[in-house]
């Protein structure tokens, strides 16, 4: 099993991080000084200096929240089974897979993947996920470490579990993770930064592209919206990749309460954009609330 610290890159200036023994000091240096503090949660900041390079678009506490409420009930648990399913079967072999998820959110589908990656593979993997929101990352490690994911004494520690998942706030464009380390890229419902994918990825290795469905939410758009059009905008082909799969995964969910759909709601792109007309419209409907759930993977492999 790999250490985490041997994917992990200074911020500052790219080279490897080590976490010092001596003195019982909490905290990720570089051979030129640069020092990050560990938190109690075992949480440290990576995000790269200096703002023009800082991610613009850390998801909203309120919005982290839902996604927490709604994503514990379940109810997309098949986006992920599918989704490791699609990499076991795409995966070139490996002693150790190491994942990174790019635009990780609060980690629920991180977690779920990496346990359920490895039980498919039955080889370790080590995942490192990285999202813009540093409160989405705290609760990720939180959620790790309460899971076994990640070692209560944070990034660094010995940790010996055939799976192992590590949350840090980072930018997907600027990654603090080693060239060509990493066996497999995730991007789930974030944006794709395909070139810095191309850039960590092994030369075998698979960056795969998470995205809705036409019919993702139907029902709840066609509750907010006079007009719903459906659009099937599948991710193209990056630059520097090759295609090598995609499949389409639809099931229907029933969300049970009204404080499920009014999470549900509050975790897509239309909570901005929705009148409170639409909005009372949606959390007025009978219960259970049956959705589609149409998902996308498009599986790539560097060129
Ligand atoms: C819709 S959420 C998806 C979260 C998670 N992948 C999931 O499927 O539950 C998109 C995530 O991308 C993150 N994000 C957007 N731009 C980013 C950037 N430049 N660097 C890191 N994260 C970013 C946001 O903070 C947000 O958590
Ligand atoms: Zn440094």
């Amino acid at each position: 099993m790999k250490n985490i610290l041997d994917l992990l890159r200074c911020p500052h200036c790219g080279t490897p991080l080590t976490r010092p023994a001596e003195g019982g000091q909490k905290n990720l240096k570089c051979p030129a000084g640069h020092a990050f503090d560990l938190a109690k949660s075992g949480y440290v900041n990576l995000l790269p200096p200096g703002k023009e390079k800082n991610a613009r678009s850390g998801d909203e506490r309120e919005m982290v929240k839902a996604r927490e409420e709604f994503l514990a009930l379940g109810l997309y648990a098949g986006i992920t089974d599918t989704l490791a399913s699609v990499a076991a079967e795409s995966a070139a072999e490996a002693s150790c897979h190491t994942v990174c998820d790019m635009g990780c959110g609060e980690g629920w589908h991180t977690r779920r993947f990496t346990k359920r990656f490895a039980e498919l593979t039955a080889a370790p993997v080590l995942t490192a996920g990285f999202d813009a929101s540093k409160y989405a990352a705290e609760r990720a490690c939180k959620c790790a470490v309460r899971e076994g994911l990640m070692p209560a004494s944070g990034i660094g520690a010995a940790h010996d579990a055939p799976a192992s998942a590590y949350f840090m706030p980072g930018n997907i464009f600027h990654l603090p993770v080693a060239d060509h380390s990493v066996t497999l890229a995730l991007s789930m419902f974030a944006p794709v930064a395909a070139e810095e994918a191309a850039r960590i990825l092994t030369p075998d290795g698979l960056l795969i592209v998470v995205s809705s469905g036409k019919e993702h939410l139907l029902e709840l758009r066609r509750k907010i919206y006079d007009d719903v059009r459906l659009s099937d905008e599948l991710p193209p082909v990056p630059d520097g990749f090759a295609e090598v799969v995609r499949k389409n995964h639809r099931y229907t969910a029933d969300v049970p309460t009204r404080d499920a759909l009014a999470a549900l709601f509050t975790m897509t792109p239309f909570y901005y954009k929705t009148t409170e007309a639409g909005r009372d419209r949606l959390l007025s409907s009978d219960l259970p609330f049956s959705v589609t759930v149409d998902v996308n993977y498009a599986v790539f492999r560097v060129k």
